[in-house]
């Protein structure tokens, strides 16, 4: 029998890649380290029944309906707006992504954003390296502690209760969240209305996953009911923030900064205003990034896949 062929759009850590080789798997892994082309992308897919993809490639309509043969496609993120799932369906085209997994490493980059961002880490480290320090300063780079503050935490899932708990059990953090559906919670977290959280909290966390509904819904509007003293975070996706209403509430100060590890467009253009900003934090789309969550996420992939190839229920569907 022919091995069915399995290929990888980035060069993940070897686990997963080893372990469908161990079971029989044909698996190529783009070697380049590069995001490839749509066209690319076609060219080496057209005789893959299962692919590993990554939230920067596309699978469109398109793409799905040039590649009839897929079976499965396993992307590796648990965000999958990336995906045309309606598409996806209409082939029969089984997707899976990655929960769970990196749900710690994405609340610890998000409380790391929710200090840095507070604390002015970005401004005040720059004057280290630029010559900027002159001597230690009893004013400068001053923000507020997290102790006692109030989080409020848009889309209260997997990332955004585990946030929750670190506020709470480190920093004694009255937690406010939106959902759809109330959550339970180990301790007492406040259901409220967006407009109640943006108004009465010091910090805002973002957690929501990218849908028509969450599409901007942070725009001028929201950033005006927000406290002046506020700290905005964005682990989640860049397109759920107004980001040129960020930028206008980070100028006229109307918000006391940001720490975004998710912006528009990514990577974001060197002449964004928020490159010359001084109260917003920016990371490269890092949340998943320690070796814990890479590992257990190349490995789900895998397994997904392998289950997938063989009929065998799948481990986290879409
Ligand atoms: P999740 O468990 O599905 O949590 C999302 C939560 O958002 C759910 O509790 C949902 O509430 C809530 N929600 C959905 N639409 C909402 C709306 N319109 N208003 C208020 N709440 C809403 O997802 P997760 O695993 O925590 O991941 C969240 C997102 O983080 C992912 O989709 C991904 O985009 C992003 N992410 C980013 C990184 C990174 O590297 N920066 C890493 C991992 C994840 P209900 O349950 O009540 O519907
Ligand atoms: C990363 O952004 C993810 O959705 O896993
Ligand atoms: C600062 O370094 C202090 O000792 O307070």
């Amino acid at each position: 029998m022919v091995p069915k062929r399995v290929f990888i759009t980035r060069s993940l850590l070897s686990d997963g890649a080893r372990y469908l080789a161990d079971q029989g798997f044909q698996v190529e892994t783009n070697s380049e380290d590069r995001i490839l082309s749509a066209l690319e992308l076609l060219q080496k897919t057209s005789s893959c029944e299962a692919l590993i993809t990554t939230l920067s490639d596309r699978i469109d309509r398109e793409f799905l309906k040039a590649n009839p043969q897929l079976k499965i496609i396993a992307n590796y993120a648990v965000g999958f707006n990336n995906i045309d799932l309606v598409s996806a369906r209409e082939q029969g085209i089984l997707i899976t992504n990655t929960p769970d997994v990196l749900t710690e490493a994405t609340a610890e980059t998000a409380m790391g954003l929710m200090i840095a961002a507070a604390r002015q880490f970005h401004e005040a480290a720059s004057t280290v390296r630029n010559g900027d320090w002159k001597s230690w300063h009893p004013q400068k780079h001053l923000g507020p502690s997290l102790q006692g503050k109030t989080l409020g935490i848009i889309g209260l899932g997997r990332i955004g209760k585990r946030l929750a708990e670190m506020a709470h059990y480190a920093f004694q953090m009255p937690i406010l969240y939106t959902a759809h559906t109330k959550k339970e919670t180990a301790f007492r977290a406040s259901k409220v209305s967006l407009q109640e959280l943006l108004e009465k909290s010091d910090f805002v966390s973002i957690h929501v996953p990218l849908s028509d509904e969450t599409r901007g819904m942070i725009g001028a509007p929201e950033f005006s009911r927000m406290k002046k003293t506020a700290v905005l975070v964005n682990t989640a996706r860049g397109e759920v923030i107004d980001q040129e209403a960020l930028i206008s509430a980070l100028k006229t100060k109307s918000l006391f900064s940001a720490g975004l590890d998710v912006m528009t467009p990514e990577p974001l253009t060197l002449t964004s205003e928020l490159m010359g900003l001084s109260n917003v934090f920016l990371l490269p789309h890092i949340g998943s990034a320690t070796f814990e969550a890479r590992r257990e996420m190349a490995m789900l992939c895998a397994r997904n896949v392998a289950a997938g190839l063989r009929g065998e229920p799948l481990l986290t569907p879409v």
